[in-house]
Formats: structure tokens, C-alpha cells, sequence
């Protein structure tokens, strides 16, 4: 599987929170006795107002799971106050500004002001449990307060990432129905705004539904101003109490929608409910990343993806850790500026994506060796397969040999870690996800959908529920059962290829649907061909991805124009554009490729396999042709490769 020899659990990590013989004996009771395990799990790490009749009842081939049904619990309480007789005076959010010059700390007792003035500020505005409310944000702490105000009222949030296009925005507000909308004037990355008031005024025309869009002022920019939807959220927020109680909320009560791009149709919106969530995550956080009280715990995703969600704010505040949240990008002033921000801020514990370590390797180590970085403990890895020079290179360089890295396997579906190391009982071997966390039951299947037994190959499915598990997708249940449960009836699919070795360690190797990992950002090859062809002069189109050596994936899109049409440089323009307005920048096609036609078998159906092998440039493993309907178009694409 990796050349690279295997990394032996770190002296400084014998007295962690997971030993060895801790992780075998609670990942064998987990299984054996979930609702045992579970149970204990959930006194342990939440506070609940009401207990549960019944830890957990699932049903896969329906797709429906209930986890703690009938217990109440509030997660801006568990996230928050209950930390305060202790922490009141700690901080609870580290903000780190595009500017170097910019940073800030909130205390928990600050984070508790901030929350509750912009709950009674969401009900002054008549947002009420239940009601949806999208989050359309930069990187700012007002992020984290949303959510946490919404969990307060028991409102569901819908939070669109700020790099999605007006478009994009407009399909998830109607969607999930969002009465609200909290966004910012601007957003400021890398040195640059993002128009973010002037996206939701775009997407907002076709919204009638919602009533009221509350407004940050990041920047001060010009901005729009329709007065009775848009209220300045400063305005609004600074004559509000201080209290507000927390709303009392079942275990199933939904807590967030999440967009998320699947092989068919446009995003769905992942639904996450209350107490299982919060518990996974927030169990996971302390285990995977070791956490210890005081530490500095720093994530560069960014809100707008799941990893934000359980890995910024509730996973670390669950746990009463102190989180960061950086504003920019990791190249800005320059690719130096993560290390910067982790002597700063004296980070311990660093967690990232590969598509950013395999950029910045690409930089050079001087930029990281003119760091001290003494204080990291622990280093972090999600979103995509992480390749081994990568990894070595982050252990070696970033961590100076002596952070133990922790490669988290998990989806949007799953809230929180699936496969992980546990930094005290997991020898590493590079590119190796490693081991289910407690309670994960996994399989490997073939394609007949028999189970492997041992090392092998195929394809990666869940054999029982877990507390943070998808529990539907919103508005359309049956998509739901299709997309995760119908494949291999009776197992949860992850839509994910892996590997087991010898020793029982997984290697995900990657989506073995049509979805597109670029830069650990989620989309189907649908949603891209969709934008391409709305263009008048566009006939067909299909894309698949080609492996790129930051983003992971590439986008390579084949394009057919219509009878008539002179592919031109204009054009290409124009296409790359309309994926940008349809969904936003991280969609731009890095290869657009005129196809005359494309390779389809006689019954139309386009074989990507195919068009995958040509994206890839592997034109001696172009496998039978002879089944499609013109086996010429195939030469004519291999002739025309651009580049
Ligand atoms: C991929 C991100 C290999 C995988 C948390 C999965 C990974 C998809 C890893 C989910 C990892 C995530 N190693 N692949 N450590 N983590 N993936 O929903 O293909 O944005 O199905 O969730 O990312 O992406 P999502």
C-alpha cells in the first residue's frame, strides 16, 4: 500500500485519552453493545434537561435512525453556558482577521452575550423553532454566533458557503424554505472583497419567502438597501437582553440543513438533528484530536462546509476548547501565514486539508522553517485522500518529526469522524485513514455486494447506524433511501472506494460515483455539465475529473457546440464563466475540451469511463470501444487532446 514505514505512537502521547487496550475494548463493546456504550457516552460528554426513552432505532432499508429519542437537551447550552461557572472569563473563539494585523478573543461569557442578544434579535424579527435560516457569511465570529442562535431558538440553520454564486444561494433559500437570511456586506479574502450583500440581494429577488436579511458590517462597503426585509444586524443585535433561555429541544429535533453534491440532480440538503450529532462530534474532537484542557485548537475550514460545522464550533465548544477561526487564506500576505498565525496564537493542534499541505509543500519548506511551530502537538488532515509524500512532508516539515497526524475519513452525511487514528493508540502509516472510531460498524463489498473478509478491496459501506448519521434529506425522503440505501440493501453507502490491509488499516482511495473532490470541495460532474449547457451555442456536455497535483481532482469538461458553432476562445470564456455565476469559482473547468461528439453506447448512454481514461492522458488503457454507437469519436478526442 506505502513504501513509507510505519510511525509508532509518540512517547508524549502514552497518557493520552485512548490508549491501545482502551481503543480495542471500547471499539469491541461499542459494537456488541451500542446502546450500552452509547448511553454511558452521552451522560459523559452532554447535559441533558430530559432523558431518553430509547438511545437509538433504525431501520436502513427505510433510511430512517432515531438516536436518544424523547431526550431534551439545547446545544447552545451544552455548547456554552454549562461551561461558564469555569470558564467564564476563558476564551472560547480565537478570530484571526484576513489582516495580519487583525485578530481578536471571545470569552465564553462574551460568546454567551454575543449569542443570545442575536437570538432575541432573530424572534424580534419572528423567527421561530423550527424555522429555517441561512447563513451566508465570511469567516467572522458573527458565523459562529448565528449558529449558535438559531440552536438557541431552536431555529434550523442552512449555511451556504460564501464562495457560492447568487445562483447557488437562490436554489438552497428556496430549497429549505429559509425565512431569514443573516449575511455580511463583504467578505474579505486575501486582500480581496466578496460581494456578499450584493449576491443576496440577487438571490433574494426570486425568494419572497424571506422576510428578513440581517446585515454584518465587515467592511463599511456600499451596499444596497430594502427596508423593510434588511436590518443592520449591529442595529438590530446591540439593543437586545443578554438573556435568553435556552430552548428546550428533543434529541430528533433537526439542528441544520447542509447543502451537499451528490452523482445525480442538483445539491441536497443534509439533514442533522440534535443529540447525536453533537454527541459524536464533540466525543470525537476530544479522542481524535487528543484534546486537553487550555489547548489551542486551530481548523482552517471554513463554516460554510461540514468540517466548519463540527470541527470550528460544535465539536471544540461542546468540549469547552478554545477554537480559531481565520478569516483568509493560507497563502496571504504569503504562504508563510499559517505558521505565523500558529506561533501567534502558540496553536497546539492544526487540522487542514490535503489540497492546502500539498500547495504550500509545492511553496518550498522556507516559508514553514522560518516558523517555530513549537507549540504544535498534534496535526490534522481531512477532505481527500491524503498521498504519503504529503503526508511525510507534513510530519516531517511542519511538524518538525514530532506531531503525530491524525487522517480524519468522514462526509457531510456522516457529521463527524468515521475512520480515524487516535493519536495515543494508533501507530500511523502514511495514507492510511487507519481504524473505525467506536461505535463505527464497517464493511468492504464487491460488486455483487458480498462482504470481503480481510485484506481487500471495494466498496466502503456502513453496517449500522451511528449517532451523527444523515437522518434524511431534507424535503425528499426518498432520495434519501435511493442515493444511500438502495445500492447494497441493508448497508449505508458512503459512495467511497477503500482498501483493507493486512492489518486491518483502510485506505480510501477516492469517490466511485460521479462526484468531484476539487480541493476537498464536493460537487457532481451533473451540477457542472448543468451550467455548461445552458449556454445557447453549448449542444452537450459531460465532465468527469483528472488528477491534479494540488487540487487532488481537476475539472476536464468535454463540450459539443451547437451545429454551426465556431468553438472560440470567447466561448471557453463564456462557459467558464457561467459555472462560476451557476455555482461559484471552486467550479471553474481547469480543461475544456470541444468534442465534436462523445463516446456513447447505442443506446445513448455517454461512457465516462472513457472520457476519464483520455481527462487522465492513459490513451493505451482506453479498454473496448467497439460497443459505442461511433467508435471514430474516440480518435477524434484523442487527436484534439488540448495540451
Ligand atoms: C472524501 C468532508 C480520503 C471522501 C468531511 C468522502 C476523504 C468525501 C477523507 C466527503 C479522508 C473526506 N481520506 N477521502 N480523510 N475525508 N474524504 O461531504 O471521498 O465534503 O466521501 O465531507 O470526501 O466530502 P464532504
Amino acid at each position: 500500500m506505502s513504501e513509507f514505514p510505519t510511525h509508532p505512537v509518540p512517547a508524549n502521547f502514552k497518557d493520552a485519552h485512548i490508549n491501545p487496550q482502551q481503543y480495542q475494548e471500547m471499539y469491541q463493546r461499542s459494537i456488541e453493545d451500542p446502546e450500552g456504550f452509547w448511553g454511558e457516552k452521552a451522560v459523559e460528554f452532554l447535559t441533558w434537561d430530559q432523558p431518553w426513552d430509547k438511545v437509538m432505532e433504525y431501520d436502513f432499508v427505510k433510511g430512517t435512525a432515531e438516536w436518544f429519542a424523547g431526550g431534551k437537551l439545547n446545544v447552545s447550552y451544552n455548547c456554552i453556558d454549562r461551561h461558564l461557572p469555569e470558564r467564564a472569563s476563558q476564551t472560547a473563539l480565537i478570530w484571526e482577521g484576513d489582516d495580519p494585523a487583525d485578530s481578536k478573543h471571545i470569552t465564553y461569557g462574551e460568546l454567551k452575550d454575543h449569542v443570545c442578544k442575536l437570538a432575541n434579535a432573530l424572534k424580534a424579527r419572528g423567527v421561530n423553532k423550527g424555522d429555517r435560516v441561512c447563513i451566508y457569511m465570511p469567516m467572522i465570529p458573527e458565523a459562529a454566533y448565528a449558529m449558535l442562535a438559531c440552536t438557541r431558538i431552536g431555529a434550523v440553520h442552512s449555511i451556504v458557503f460564501g464562495g457560492f454564486s447568487p445562483e447557488a444561494l437562490k436554489d438552497r433559500i428556496i430549497d429549505s424554505d429559509c425565512q431569514a437570511v443573516i449575511t455580511a456586506d463583504e467578505g474579505v479574502r486575501g486582500g480581496r472583497t466578496v460581494p456578499l450583500k450584493v449576491n443576496a440581494d440577487k438571490a433574494l429577488e426570486a425568494c419572497p419567502g424571506v422576510h428578513t436579511c440581517l446585515v454584518v458590517k465587515r467592511t463599511g462597503g456600499d451596499v444596497a438597501w430594502n427596508d423593510e426585509r434588511d436590518v443592520w444586524y449591529e442595529e438590530l443585535v446591540d439593543q437586545q437582553s443578554t438573556d435568553c433561555a435556552p430552548e428546550m429541544m428533543d434529541a430528533e429535533d433537526p439542528l441544520f440543513i447542509l447543502y451537499t453534491s451528490g452523482s445525480t440532480g442538483k445539491p441536497k440538503g443534509v439533514l442533522h438533528t440534535t443529540g447525536g450529532y453533537l454527541l459524536q462530534t464533540s466525543m470525537t474532537f476530544k479522542y481524535a484530536f487528543d484534546y486537553r484542557e487550555g489547548e489551542i485548537y486551530w481548523c482552517t475550514a471554513d463554516v460554510g462546509w461540514v468540517t466548519g460545522h463540527s470541527y470550528i464550533v460544535y465539536g471544540p465548544l461542546a468540549n469547552g476548547a478554545i477554537t480559531l477561526m481565520f478569516e483568509g487564506v493560507p497563502t496571504y500576505p504569503d504562504a508563510g501565514r499559517c505558521w505565523e498565525i500558529v506561533d501567534k496564537h502558540q496553536v497546539n493542534t492544526f487540522y487542514t486539508a490535503p489540497t492546502a499541505i500539498r500547495a504550500l509543500q509545492a511553496v518550498g519548506d522556507e516559508p514553514v522553517t522560518r516558523s517555530s511551530r513549537a507549540s504544535l502537538r498534534l496535526l490534522g488532515t481531512v477532505g481527500e485522500p491524503i498521498n504519503p509524500e504529503a503526508w511525510e512532508w507534513y510530519h516531517r516539515v511542519v511538524g518538525d518529526g514530532r506531531c503525530p497526524i491524525v487522517d480524519t475519513w468522514w462526509q457531510t452525511e456522516t457529521g463527524a469522524h468515521m475512520i480515524t487514528p487516535l493519536p495515543g493508540a494508533t501507530p500511523l502509516k502514511p495514507g492510511s485513514a487507519t481504524f473505525p472510531f467506536f461505535g463505527v460498524n464497517l464493511a468492504l463489498l464487491n460488486e455483487d455486494g458480498s462482504e470481503i473478509e480481510g485484506p481487500g478491496a471495494g466498496y466502503l459501506v456502513v453496517k449500522a447506524s451511528w449517532p451523527s448519521q444523515i437522518r434524511s434529506v431534507y424535503g425528499d425522503h426518498q432520495r434519501m433511501i435511493d442515493t444511500y440505501f438502495s445500492n447494497y440493501p441493508g448497508y449505508y453507502f458512503t459512495g467511497d472506494g477503500a482498501s483493507r490491509d493486512e492489518d486491518g488499516y483502510y485506505w480510501i482511495t477516492g469517490r466511485v460515483d460521479d462526484v468531484l473532490n476539487v480541493s476537498g470541495h464536493r460537487m457532481g460532474t451533473a451540477e457542472v455539465e448543468s451550467a455548461l449547457v445552458l449556454h445557447d451555442d453549448i449542444a452537450e456536455a459531460a465532465v468527469v475529473g483528472f488528477p491534479h497535483d494540488i487540487k487532488g481532482q481537476g475539472i476536464y469538461a468535454y463540450v459539443t457546440p451547437m451545429q454551426g458553432v465556431e468553438p472560440s476562445e470567447e466561448l471557453l470564456q463564456e462557459l467558464i464563466q457561467l459555472c462560476v455565476k451557476e455555482i461559484g469559482p471552486i467550479a471553474k473547468p481547469d480543461v475544456i475540451q470541444w468534442a465534436p461528439g462523445l463516446p456513447k453506447t447505442r443506446s445513448g448512454k455517454i461512457m465516462r469511463r472513457i472520457l476519464r481514461k483520455i481527462a487522465e492522458n492513459e490513451l493505451d488503457s482506453l479498454g473496448d470501444t467497439s460497443t459505442l454507437a461511433d467508435p471514430s469519436v474516440v480518435e477524434s478526442l484523442v487527436e484534439n487532446r488540448p495540451g
